[in-house]
């Protein structure tokens, strides 16, 4: 275990991420940053207080500065609003850009060492936004995007194929929104491609609804955004890296002319251990998969392009 996480955002997918961690015990102590007075402090204090029953020794705080943050490890970003029933993750773009460039700010003053992992939206555009400020190497500023996004699409064909979730192996790359690329060519069951097991049709579909999946679970809501399976997600990431597993998932990353993009930040497969991201995989594309990676690129730059850093 690590002995500090800070998770900054006290809300719905930062709390629930820290409770995640700590039932982990993924570090010694979990530390809760928000703006919000009181509420990591309380949410911190109610997440402890699950300790004795749960059977973790993972300490977990909350503030209202970073001062108990200091020296961190690891820093999960989390801190933003979310979105609101009719709102694309880019309507989002400028008032998170303005708190991830704070809270980037202070984490390169406070754990200037810290492997961060960024779930503030729009992703990709919050990923540059860290890690121009913090001026951290690539492989310490990465996103989450692609292991949700690759578990809703695994959740949907395993309700299909009524087939045990685990046996589904799947990569959903690109930025995270609705120009993502499931990699249908890379999905399997068990090894067995999946295209000899739904028709194309359905296949079409499945990757429909993976493409609108947050803004399927937002309409229901109506007034907040998923937190369950995006917190799942960031843990998984977070335990790859904390335990060097090495594992190979879908991250958003910081390329430099891997799949022919430069200067940005997209959904690729990576490997997670203990020193972040530690390599970047490139397969092979189809000639349609390879258009759709282009054409969810294009659409990061343009959001990209209404910040001003
Ligand atoms: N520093 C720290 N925390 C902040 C700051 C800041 N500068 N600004 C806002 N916050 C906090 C808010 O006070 C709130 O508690 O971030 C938290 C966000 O929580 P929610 O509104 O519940 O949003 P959540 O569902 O957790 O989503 C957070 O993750 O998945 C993405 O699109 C989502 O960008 C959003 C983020």
């Amino acid at each position: 275990m690590l002995q500090k996480i800070t998770v900054v955002g006290a809300g719905n997918v930062g709390a629930t991420t820290a409770q995640r961690l700590a039932e982990k015990e993924l570090a010694r102590t979990v530390v809760m940053v928000d703006v919000i007075e009181g509420v990591p402090q309380g949410k911190g204090l109610d997440q402890w207080e699950s300790a004795p029953i749960e059977g973790f020794d993972t300490r977990v705080v909350g503030a209202n500065d970073y001062a108990p943050a200091a020296g961190s490890e690891l820093v999960v970003v989390t801190a933003g609003i979310a979105r609101k029933p009719g709102m694309s993750r880019d309507d989002l773009v400028r008032t998170n850009a303005d708190i991830v460039k704070q809270v980037a700010q202070q984490i390169k003053q406070v754990c200037p060492n810290a492997i961060v992992v960024v779930v503030s939206n729009p992703l990709d555009v919050m990923c540059w936004v860290t890690k121009q400020v913090t001026g951290f190497p690539r492989e310490r500023v990465i996103g989450m995007a692609g292991v949700l996004d690759t578990a809703r699409y695994r959740a949907f064909l395993a309700e299909a194929l009524d087939v045990s979730v685990q046996d589904i192996q799947a990569m959903v790359l690109g930025g995270h929104g609705d120009t993502m690329v499931p990699l249908t060519s890379y999905t399997t069951v068990s090894g067995i491609p999946v295209t000899q097991l739904l028709d194309q049709a359905t296949l079409d579909k499945i990757v429909d609804r993976t493409r609108n999946g947050g803004a399927e679970i937002v309409a229901f809501l109506k007034t907040g955004s998923a937190y369950y399976a995006p917190s799942a997600a960031v843990t998984a990431m977070v335990e790859a890296i904390v335990k060097d597993k090495k594992r190979v998932l879908p991250c958003a990353a910081w390329l430099e002319g891997e799949y022919g993009l430069k200067g940005m930040y997209c959904g690729v497969p990576g490997k997670l251990g203990r020193k972040g991201l530690e390599r970047i995989l490139e397969v092979q594309l189809t000639a349609a998969e390879t258009a759709a990676l282009k054409q969810s690129a294009d659409a990061v730059k343009e959001t990209m392009a209404a910040v001003k850093l």
